[in-house]
């Protein structure tokens, strides 16, 4: 005695419609999945209101720092509607290790030339290596909406021969004056 599966084709069809349908919501949506999986990711969690006062983004630890392996790493902060620091000075050549966070908005850096492009949110460090083979003047803008400001929030990175890269002191490292 065989049992007779009958397909139940109205079934299958609704269920396929609405997977279909479900699929559709994060397709046309696709732009805005990058927050939230930033923020479930990215760590460590940092507060954006202490920012200048206290940790690795107070004030005279921001800019460029030399690394014991010739490499550099840069800290900034993005907020509405400036990255401070201003203008970074980075030597040619060399991995540049930049950590980015935000003290409000969602911002991202963008770096004219090499075209990098790194998007930052409060509460999160973004991280990126970037590498400058020339030196030059690398004009920065910000590519994300932030508010009125936002056409305003410009900076740029200053990339100097490697050999004539100095050696930043702490209150040197938040401007390009030492060069
Ligand atoms: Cu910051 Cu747009």
């Amino acid at each position: 005695m065989g049992i007779v599966r009958t397909v139940n084709w109205r079934k299958i069809r609704i269920v396929v419609l609405t997977t279909l349908v479900l699929c559709l919501i994060p397709a046309t949506r696709f732009y805005q999945i990058d927050e939230p999986l930033m923020r479930a990711l990215h760590g460590p969690r940092i507060d954006p209101a202490s920012l200048h006062l206290s940790g690795e983004f107070v004030e005279n630890n921001l800019g460029t720092e030399q690394d014991s392996d010739g490499s550099v790493t840069v800290r900034v902060i993005a907020q509405q509607f400036l990255f401070v620091p201003h203008c970074i000075l980075v030597p040619a050549g060399v991995p540049v290790h930049l950590r980015i966070t935000s003290a409000d908005n969602t911002h991202s850096l963008f770096v004219e030339g090499p075209d990098y492009n790194v998007k930052v949110l409060p509460g999160n460090i973004s991280q990126a290596q970037l590498e400058f083979p020339n030196p030059g003047i690398y004009k920065t803008a910000c590519r994300e909406f932030c508010g009125a400001g936002h056409y305003a929030m410009r900076s740029e990175i200053k990339v100097v021969p490697r050999d004539q890269f100095p050696a930043l002191r702490a209150d040197e490292r938040g401007t390009c004056a030492a060069q």
